[in-house]
């Protein structure tokens, strides 16, 4: 099959998804100015940058929504902090959980039942018991095509010492992250394998 963007009827949405795989998942907390806290998955979620530490989600434009955002978006934009929360295996189904279109008014940390943990340097909490998060003050909003882009400066990171190494390092076989594939399939990190990279 050839696919050619400027003729192609439909979506390529499930494209895009079933075969950019497997995606990491930001589970981004917000909190809005009226002190409600949020919580939202965005698997169109990465690391931009190191130095200095950039992170970005994605959050597609919602039709009917106010400037087409969603909460997590509208928050970001608003009080320009949020946190990354690493999904980890324990927590697929509470993330799954946080994905439902709840009233801006609704805490998706309530309908989930999920804990809060105070954040160090910004207002929203990290989720309670979560392995590793960051921290984060907005970058840029940016829109791109159909979504805005949100880049975000870690200013804190949290790391559950367990995930450590005996040189304090993170050990990449101690973290139980999950991805998303397309529609509801996921992925558990398995069957890890190391190559060495040429000089
Ligand atoms: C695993 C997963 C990943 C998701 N990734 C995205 C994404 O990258 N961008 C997006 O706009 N919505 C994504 N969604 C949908 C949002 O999480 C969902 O619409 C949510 O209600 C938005 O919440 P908010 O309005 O509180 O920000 C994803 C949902 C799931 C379950």
């Amino acid at each position: 099959m050839e696919i050619d963007p400027a003729t192609h009827d439909g979506s390529l949405y499930r494209t895009l998804t079933g075969t950019v795989i497997p995606r990491p998942i930001g589970w981004v907390s917000t909190t809005s100015p009226e002190g409600i806290d949020n919580l939202a998955p965005y698997s169109f979620f990465n690391a931009v940058s190191t130095e200095p530490p950039i992170v970005m989600f994605a959050p597609g434009l919602r039709p009917g929504r106010p400037e087409g955002l969603t909460d997590s978006a509208r928050n970001v934009e608003e009080t320009e902090e949020f946190v990354v929360n690493v999904v980890t295996g324990e927590f697929a189904g509470a993330m799954n959980e946080t994905s439902a279109t709840l009233a801006s008014t609704d805490s998706e940390f309530d309908h989930a039942g999920l804990g809060r943990t105070a954040s160090t340097k910004v207002d929203p909490p990290r989720v309670e018991g979560i392995d590793a998060a960051y921290e984060c003050e907005l970058h840029e909003m940016r829109r791109v095509g159909g979504s805005h882009v949100v880049t975000g400066e870690v200013v804190y990171v949290h790391l559950d010492d367990a995930l450590l190494d005996s040189e304090g390092k993170v050990d990449v076989n101690e973290v139980d992250a999950v991805g998303r594939l397309a529609g509801s399939y996921y992925d558990a990190v398995g069957n890890r394998f190391r190559m060495e990279r040429p000089d």
